[in-house]
């Protein structure tokens, strides 16, 4: 299947307030300098908020994480869970397609999105509430035939119930995901011989389904109000160690006997070799280069030329006093230093992309190869 953008595109993206907070507290999860690490939450979550990736909300991401937009778009294009075209404002329906699901009934499925949604998959409903597509093996082949929508699973389905779901969504409700023929699990369907917890404890739902319910999210858009969804990361404290997760988080190890070393067991292990920890150690104040109130002219250089620099530093940079190649590849250490404490988001480029060198070749009119690519691509207009 082909993986293209879709031809109608909003003219821009933008994540909600809490989104961009959350989005901003992923990044801090990695070190300086592997921001781009966190394209596939962030394009996640763009994706949670939407329902679908758009253009605009690709290169609003790669914007925030100072990636070229083709990183971006080869990201999203790979991973058939993005979807790249407009999806049901209610739900896009995923019905499960391989083998145990097809012998069990997915075809069944199948015709009934044909009839209530739409003939082909992939297509926005009349009504524009719903959508569907056939998809692989979602890993609950126990309760074949099944269906992901939203965020969960419908199993045991037949085309009756699987047309009531339909129905109910449509009206507003969401109906209790899990096994839809009363089985309280995967359990064998004349009942369980063993595991029979739930049946003495007179559980309603499985774990999964309890938490479902629980959350209520099944088909909502994310728009980082969700409390559970919150990035526990936002609650660390201002300069603290980002590396170590919620500070807000109870100390697990409080009442715990510790062990003959000293330590309890609910402290973190201590990291293995090739996986150092990035502390969050303060930048040296380093020393401001010189700058300017405009560009010289009138014209800046077209930063973007330099890998590492997305339209987001360039702003950024620009906001600095800093608009042309000669400046950046006269920078000292010190200086350095000082541009690099002021990227917030974005530290560690200068050194990883080589920024200086990129910078003196372009200043003395020579041609870099990203510049080189990013031109022909047309990625980037040669300002
Ligand atoms: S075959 Fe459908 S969930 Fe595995």
């Amino acid at each position: 299947m082909l993986r293209r953008l879709h031809p109608d595109q909003p003219d821009s993206f933008a994540f909600t307030p809490a989104n961009r907070k959350w989005a901003e507290a992923e990044i801090t999860k990695f070190p300086e300098g592997r921001q781009a690490s966190a394209i596939i939450p962030l394009l996640w979550r763009a994706h949670e908020q939407e329902g679908w990736l758009t253009r605009p909300a690709i290169e609003y991401v790669a914007d925030m994480l100072g990636m070229a937009y083709i990183r971006a778009l080869e990201v999203a294009t790979f991973y058939f869970q993005f979807q790249l075209q407009p999806v049901g404002s209610v739900a896009n329906i995923q019905v499960c397609g391989t083998t145990t699901c097809m012998i069990c009934g997915a075809e069944d499925l199948i015709a009934v999105c044909r009839d209530k949604i739409a003939p082909t998959p992939h297509t926005v409903s009349a009504d524009g509430k719903f959508s569907w597509e056939e998809v692989e093996c979602q890993g609950a082949c126990a309760n074949a035939p099944m269906a992901m929508i939203g965020k969960d699973y419908y199993e045991d389905l037949t085309a009756d119930r699987l047309a009531e779901i339909i129905d109910e969504l449509a009206a507003g409700a969401v109906p209790v995901p899990g096994p839809q023929n009363g089985r309280f699990s995967c359990e064998s369907l004349g009942g369980p011989s063993n595991l029979t917890g739930h049946v003495e404890n007179r559980m309603e739902h499985n774990g999964s389904v309890a938490r479902a319910v629980e959350l209520g999210d099944t088909v909502k858009r994310i728009d980082g109000t969700e409390v559970p969804l919150l990035a526990k990361w936002i609650a660390r404290p201002e300069g603290g160690d980002n590396t170590q997760g919620n500070a807000a988080q109870p100390d697990r190890s409080e009442g715990r006997a510790p062990d003959h070393t000293g330590a309890t067991k609910q402290e973190a292990p201590e990291q293995p070799k090739g996986h150092p920890v990035s502390k969050a150690t303060p930048a040296p104040d380093g020393e401001k280069p010189v700058t300017l109130e405009r560009a010289r002219g009138g014209t800046p250089d077209n930063l973007k030329l330099i890998k590492g620099i997305g339209p987001k530093i360039e702003a950024m940079l620009n906001q600095m006093g800093i608009y042309h190649y000669d400046q950046i590849a006269a920078w000292s250490d010190a200086e350095i230093a000082w541009v690099d404490q002021n990227l917030e988001g974005f530290r560690g480029r200068i050194s990883r992309d080589s920024w200086i060198a990129q910078a003196a070749k372009l200043a003395s009119g020579e041609e870099t190869e990203f510049a080189k690519r990013a031109g022909e691509d047309g990625l980037y207009d040669k300002d």
